[in-house]
């Protein structure tokens, strides 16, 4: 008898299991997956992260080594070889978690799990009883209506077979301009791809603060990457020189076609708990075929607990940590807690997109009076240093109160950078907290204070 089986060892699953364990819980782990990590670091943020970083290093010898001096660098793009380096960043940390898992005495119990009554979870031939079970099943790729992805073939895709395409293609065309969509065209456009980007919004990256959305398309547009909105994709035809890509402007009017060599449909992804036997349990799904969940992590049937992508909120791998430690502390007889307005957001191209707590929209909508201040990075020495000062820095914060309420970065690093608003926003702090904070010279998070002393009397270098 177990105290704890947690079904997933995805970044929710796992994260719970470690955290269960060194609560002095004796815990068990299903992953049917060959290696530990979930979707995050098999097929999703790590190996991305991978690409991300080769293909930027790639874009910045051929955009901006001449301008520093290192002349006629040239890079002959040996795609297997930045497959490999891919390849070799996931082993590297799923071997790290079967670590951890032997370290902590958690049991890896190999297979897909099957939850035939509440305590009770089969795993092929094999059952096993516990006190609690946590589902961490994660997601999968939504499917888009009229369209047929076959990852093997390699012509359209989702974000799986984006990642492991057989060569870099000529022309691509990405539908969805979401994270995914923007993150993986990123990377083919600064490999040489002719990367078109199909939108059914007007807006890049919906629900992110709409200077951010403006600016951060602009950079991206610089960059090579051709933007269509308010156009919603009705069918995509494959062959095996290519795909043709059938949209309507969402406005009206005819339907159009592009041509493109692979189509990466990067439309959204839903909650994945097929084959749990959900159904049979009686467990209480949300009408958008979530499994509902209580403040504690609980669903409708006792000793049952869900997190992560399988539950409502943000589908983001630090989400479903966060709810995997909290949900491993409740079982444990503590308090585990998560807060959700302060979870970050990063989109991992280059520049770097950050946002944590509200929109300057969201902000103006919940009636409260708000003072936004901005900071572009053209007064940050760093940035210009970098030749990446396109981005800024916004700070909204409550007029009354000063109390910080979220910012949005578009800076090199600012996935690292939004932290500090994070903490401030834990600790409850004003933009002059962070304002009166000494910050090292020279940094592009000094563009963090001055956005934040632009919530007072003014930035400096400005
Ligand atoms: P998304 O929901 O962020 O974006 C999907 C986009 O596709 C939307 O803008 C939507 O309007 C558009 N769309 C839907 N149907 C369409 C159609 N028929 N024609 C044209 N456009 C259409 O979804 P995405 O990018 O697939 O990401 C899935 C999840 O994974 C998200 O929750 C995301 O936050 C998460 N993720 C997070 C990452 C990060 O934090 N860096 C990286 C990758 C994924």
């Amino acid at each position: 008898m177990y105290d704890l089986i947690v079904i997933g060892a995805g970044p929710g699953g796992y994260v719970c299991a470690i955290r269960a364990a060194q609560l002095g819980l004796k815990v068990a782990c299903v992953e049917g997956r060959e290696t530990l990590g979930g979707t995050c670091l098999n097929i999703g943020c790590i190996p991305s992260k991978a690409l991300l970083h080769s293909s930027h290093m790639a874009h910045e010898m051929h955009e901006n080594f001449a301008t520093l001096g290192l002349m006629n660098a040239h890079a002959d793009i040996d795609w297997g070889r930045m497959q490999a380096y891919k390849d070799e960043t996931v082993a590297a940390n799923t071997k790290g978690i079967e670590f951890l898992f032997k370290k902590n005495k958690i049991d890896w119990l190999k297979g897909w799990a099957e939850i035939p009554a509440p305590g009770t979870v089969k795993v092929g031939d094999q059952t096993h009883e516990a006190k609690a079970i946590v589902i961490a099943s994660g997601s999968v790729a939504s499917p888009l209506r009229g369209v047929t992805v076959d990852n093997d073939a390699g012509v359209v895709v989702d974000s799986t077979g984006a990642l492991a395409l057989k060569k870099i293609p000529d022309t691509m065309v990405v539908i969805g301009a979401g994270v995914i969509g923007l993150e993986l065209g990123s990377v083919y456009n600064r490999l040489g791809t002719k990367v078109t980007v199909v939108e059914y919004l007007d807006t890049i990256t919906p629900g992110m603060d709409a200077e951010v959305q403006k600016q951060f398309q602009r950079i991206l547009a610089k960059q090579g990457l051709t933007f269509v909105l308010g156009a919603a994709v009705s069918g995509v035809e494959a062959s095996d020189a290519g795909a043709t890509v059938t949209y309507a402007p969402k406005k009206g009017g005819d339907a159009k076609t592009i041509e493109a060599e692979v189509v990466l449909v990067a439309t959204g992804r839903r909650p994945r708990h097929d084959g749990l036997g959900l159904e049979a349990l009686g467990v209480t799904m949300t009408d958008r075929g979530e499994i509902a969940i209580d403040a504690h992590f609980a669903t409708s049937v006792p000793g049952l607990y869900a997190i992560g992508d399988a539950v409502p909120g943000p589908m983001l791998a630090h989400k479903a940590e966060d709810e995997g430690m909290a949900v491993a502390e409740v079982i444990a007889g503590k308090h585990g807690h998560v807060n959700y307005d302060v979870i970050p957001g990063v989109i991992y191209t280059t520049p770097e997109v950050a946002s944590v707590g509200l929109t300057e929209e969201a902000a103006k909508a919940s009636g409260r009076k708000i003072k936004v201040g901005k900071f572009p990075l053209m007064g940050n020495a760093r940035a210009k240093a970098m030749l990446h000062a396109e981005g800024f820095v916004k700070v909204i914060a409550d007029a009354e109160t000063d109390r910080i309420l979220g910012a949005h970065i578009i800076a090199p690093g600012a996935g690292e950078m939004i932290h500090e608003i994070c903490v401030a926003m834990e600790f409850g702090a004003a933009a002059q907290d962070v304002a009166l904070t000494c910050h090292a010279h020279p940094t592009i998070s000094e563009a963090v204070r001055e956005a934040a002393l632009a919530c007072g009397d003014g930035a400096i270098h400005v």
